[in-house]
């Protein structure tokens, strides 16, 4: 059972166990998440003016979109705003920020499907977060930046939150992938060739989509089973979308339960305290850590400062 939670005011205490537990959380837009809405459409606005973005695959190519979207999303994700934005998020939501962490705000891009869908703008297949060295209590915040279609959203496949998937989750390190992928992903335009992990096992063909308005968060465990919908509308979907932990459950373990999960290293050093701006205690990050954190290896995601992808 899944069970769907629309503006319901929990605390943030139920809130993240309804979560671990499978549930979907809905949320209004907020003063802060149409900031961050806005903040998006003036770079898309900007770099892609005098066209409407949604629309920008009837005027240019796909190495146009993709050296564009490279260039304008690194702006997007060190925006020095998210960091007061984000914090002003959390506590509109009721969030403990001396005890939240949050990594930085990705921009996403889902173009009709016959136009580019790798690389900068990679089409995620069905995948879990934790398959991408997530910890168990990961939960990710995604909201759009435009109205939503129904075949331009994101795609739950609610029934495996329980259940295994079959996966090749073992090929990903997540120091590896930092170390081998510093590459900018504006080069992948026609195909994406990096090898990701992925379900091995077909996979009941139901997805639910949620549809929130601009500003409209989605707030799901990373641990869900989820996807880029292929886009087969003719407007390009831009969203937005971040990731959380709370420092209570990391030191305590709790979290979504691990069905199927066998990736390595750890997404830790990404997040930043939404008060401070401070990394994670090293006691705490040491919990996480599983000995292929080598010399050589890059760790974070601000050290591969072009690493292209955490998963949408
Ligand atoms: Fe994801």
């Amino acid at each position: 059972m899944t069970a769907i939670w629309i503006d319901a005011k929990l605390s943030d205490a139920n809130a993240r166990q309804a979560l671990y537990d499978g549930d979907i959380v809905i949320l209004a837009p907020t003063k802060a998440s149409l900031e961050m809405v806005a903040l998006g459409q003036e770079l898309l606005e900007q770099a892609f003016g005098p066209h409407d973005p949604r629309k920008i695959h009837d005027h240019k190519t796909p190495e146009e979109v993709a050296s564009v979207l490279a260039k304008m999303k690194p702006i997007f994700i060190h925006h020095p705003e998210h960091k007061r934005l984000i914090p002003q998020l959390m506590e509109e939501h009721g969030v403990d920020i001396d005890r939240l962490y949050f990594d930085v705000p990705r921009m996403r891009s889902a173009y009709p499907s016959h136009f580019l869908t790798s690389g900068i703008a990679y089409a995620f297949h069905p995948h879990r977060d934790t398959w991408y060295s997530a910890p168990q209590c990961q939960l990710n915040w995604w909201f759009p930046i435009y109205p939503l279609h129904t075949n331009n959203a994101m795609g739950f496949y609610p029934r495996y939150f329980n259940e295994p998937v079959a996966n090749n989750s073992e090929i990903y390190n997540y120091y590896e992938w930092n170390t081998k992928n510093r590459a900018s992903a504006a080069e992948y335009v026609k195909a994406d060739t990096r090898e990701q992990p992925k379900p091995q096992q077909s996979l009941e063909p139901v997805t639910v989509r949620y549809l929130p308005p601009p500003g409209g968060i989605v707030l799901f465990s990373g641990s869900q089973l989820h996807e880029s919908v292929p886009n087969i509308t003719d407007l390009a979907r831009y969203s937005i979308d971040f990731r959380t932990v709370h420092l209570d459950d990391l030191k305590q373990r709790r979290g979504a339960p691990n069905v199927d999960n066998r990736s390595t290293g750890t997404t830790m050093r990404d997040y930043l305290n939404a008060r401070t701006l401070q990394h994670l205690p090293d006691d705490v990050i040491r919990m996480y850590d599983d000995g292929t954190a080598i010399v050589g290896r890059v760790l974070n995601y601000n050290d591969a400062t072009k690493a292209p992808v955490a998963a949408e």
